[in-house]
C-alpha cells in the first residue's frame, strides 16, 4: 500500500480534476456566490475553482523537504500503514465526490503489481541522465511514452 500510493503521490493520475467552492459542494464547477475557502482565499463569483493532486504530491508544504524523492516509508508509523488524510493526498479526491471504485483500483493494482514483478524484471529504458517528462492532461502521462524493458525471471 504504502510504495503504491508514494507512487500515486509523486505521479497523481488524475492531474487536476475539476472542484468547486465550499458553498456549492457538488455542482456547477464555477462559484456561485463570493466565497471564502477554508484557508482565507478569497473566491469571486463566477471563479472556476479547481485542485491539482499531482502538483499537490510535489509540494514541499505538504509533504515536507523530501517531497520529490520516492520514500514508501513515509506511509509506516512504526512499520504500521497508516492512511494520509485525503485532503492531503487527494488523488481519489475527498469528501462526498471521494472516487466511488478506490478500494476496487487499489486491489486491481495490488494483483496486476504482484502477477508482474514475481515473474517478470522491468526496468525503465530511457536515458538514465534524462527524467521522463511530465504530459498535462485528464490523466497523467510521459510526453512521448515510457518504454521498458521486460525480462522474463529465471525460473528457481
Ligand atoms: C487509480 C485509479 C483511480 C483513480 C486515481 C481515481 C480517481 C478518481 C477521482 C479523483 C475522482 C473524483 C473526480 C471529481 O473530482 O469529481 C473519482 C471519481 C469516481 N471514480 Fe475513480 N479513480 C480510480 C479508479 C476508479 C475505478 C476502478 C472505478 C470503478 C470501478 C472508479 C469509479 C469512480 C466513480 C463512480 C467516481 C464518481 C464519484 C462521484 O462523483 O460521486 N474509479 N475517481
Amino acid at each position: 500500500m504504502s510504495a503504491m500510493n508514494e507512487c500515486m503521490a509523486l505521479g497523481s493520475p488524475p492531474t487536476n480534476p475539476e472542484r468547486r467552492s465550499r458553498n456549492a459542494n457538488l455542482l456547477p464547477t464555477f462559484a456561485e456566490e463570493d466565497d471564502i475557502l477554508a484557508d482565507g482565499t478569497f473566491v469571486r463569483k463566477g471563479t472556476r475553482v479547481t485542485y491539482h493532486p499531482y502538483a499537490m504530491g510535489r509540494m514541499e508544504r505538504v509533504w515536507g523537504s523530501d517531497c520529490l524523492e520516492y520514500k514508501p516509508d513515509r506511509w509506516l508509523k512504526n512499520g504500521i500503514y497508516i492512511p494520509e488524510n485525503p485532503y492531503k493526498y487527494p488523488v481519489f479526491q475527498a469528501g462526498p465526490r471521494v472516487c466511488l471504485g478506490k478500494e476496487m483500483a487499489l486491489v486491481e493494482m495490488k494483483c496486476v503489481v504482484l502477477a508482474i514483478i514475481g515473474r517478470f524484471n522491468i526496468r525503465v529504458a530511457t536515458d538514465p541522465n534524462q527524467a521522463p517528462r511530465f504530459a498535462p492532461g485528464l490523466t497523467a502521462t510521459v510526453r512521448g511514452g515510457l518504454p521498458i524493458l521486460v525480462q522474463e525471471r529465471e525460473a528457481n
